[in-house]
């Protein structure tokens, strides 16, 4: 069964929900599911935004069939040739072998890299500030690359404002139904997933993101819709979300406050995280996440570090190193680019306790504009009460820093 709703005027969601992936990418863990968003314009010529993940292809191409009745597909626009909204691509050229290919040279090249036969069909190759007319609707060409991939290319409709954003101010979990940000509460149900979604997927090229929101700054009064290729349509507040955008692409913290991540073996690091977590609290620094990171998905740590502005490593120490979970996470945070966050240290280690140290030089030597402070808490095995001095002092440091920041 077609199932469709209309964006605006003669442009309609034809994409599909996805309750059966359990990892997107094959590591970032979904359970609240995803959509794969590709849009139809019925305009003089008729056009397919962005086509979507294999596994749910027959749901766009019934879709697709629906709102086009008898008329053919003209034009299909690949803003990105990841698979997740390229994979659909040979099934839509068998289909409609009449329709004219439009993306950037490096698509057309991923198409062929992917194995797709998109020689013999006409292949139309843009570049940043070209436009294209439909018919009553003349869309412009802008410039993606590495957001997150070096193909993309977003498309701005100069007709109805519409912008095709492909990855960008996109959001896991499932439409089920709705499709803009404004059906359902975003901010409660929606926030944190959409910041797991671009601090993992997108977290590492915030120059390059920065680099789109200057070019979307220059058009934002004329942006009446953000169409991504993931999570709701945008309508409403866009500016709002814009402005996570460009927080998260500076690496600056949402919010004042602590994200707690300790990696524990029998529980004595643990509670020291605990402990430090209630005495922050009693000092009035309240927002305080604590998460353990053997059973904490790495998706969500670096999405929780993006958040605040202060992170607490507490490590035991393993074999002489860093527990390989929090050097998992340390390296993650490398690669994702994390910086600009001021760092406390908790180690521990029952003989030659190094994990601080360690934790210390990888985040002062591999990372970029990090600040640790210069109070630590060292513990042998477990945290006693003669070390309620050095536990207090260490939050009043946490303090005294974020009241700063
Ligand atoms: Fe949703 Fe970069 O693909």
């Amino acid at each position: 069964m077609y199932c469709v709703r209309e964006v605006t005027d003669r442009l309609y969601w034809v994409g599909a929900n996805d309750h059966r992936l359990t990892l997107f990418e094959n590591i970032h863990p979904i359970p609240k599911g995803v959509s794969y968003n590709s849009y139809l314009l019925l305009d003089e010529k008729t056009v397919l935004f962005d086509t979507i993940d294999w596994s749910c292809c027959r749901q766009l191409v019934e879709n697709v069939e629906h709102l086009l009745g008898d008329r053919a597909l003209d034009y299909l626009v690949i803003n990105h040739m990841e698979p997740d909204h390229g994979a659909s691509l040979q099934e839509i050229l068998i289909r409609w072998p009449q329709v004219k290919i439009i993306s950037t040279e490096k698509a057309f090249m991923l198409m062929r890299q992917f194995g797709f036969t998109v020689d013999g069909h006409e292949q139309i190759r843009v570049r940043e500030g070209d436009t294209f007319c439909f018919g009553k609707h003349t869309v412009t060409f802008i410039a993606a690359p590495m957001v997150h991939w070096p193909e993309a290319m977003v498309t701005f409709d100069t007709t109805n404002g519409v912008l095709f954003s492909a990855d960008a101010f996109g959001s896991f979990i499932a439409l089920d139904g709705k499709l803009f940000a404004d059906e359902v509460n975003f901010e409660r149900d929606w926030l944190d997933e959409a910041r797991r979604y671009y601090t993992n997927i997108v977290g590492k090229y915030g120059p390059h993101t920065q680099l789109l929101l200057k070019k979307a700054a220059g058009i934002l009064d004329q942006i009446k819709l953000i169409c991504p290729l993931h999570g709701p349509v945008w309508r409403k507040d866009i500016p709002w979300f814009v402005h996570k955008y460009d927080l998260w692409s500076r690496y600056e913290p949402e919010e004042k406050g602590v994200l707690i991540a300790y990696a524990s073996m029998y529980g004595n690091t643990e509670s020291a995280a605990q402990a430090l977590a209630a005495r922050l609290c009693e000092k009035g620094v309240t927002n305080v996440a604590v998460y353990d990171v053997s059973n904490t998905h790495v998706s969500t740590l670096i999405a929780e570090t993006f958040r605040y502005s202060h992170l607490v490593l507490a490590s035991v120490t393993y074999n002489l190193g860093i527990y390989p979970v929090m050097h998992n996470f340390l390296a993650d945070m490398k690669a994702l680019n994390v910086q600009n966050r001021t760092v406390a240290i908790v180690e521990n280690g029952s003989w030659a306790c190094k994990s601080g140290e360690l934790m210390e030089q990888f985040v002062r030597t591999q990372m970029k504009n990090m600040t640790v402070l210069d109070r630590k808490l060292s513990l042998a095995s477990s945290l006693p009460a003669s070390k309620a001095g050095e536990l207090e002092a260490l939050a009043d440091a946490i303090v005294e820093s974020v009241q700063k920041a």
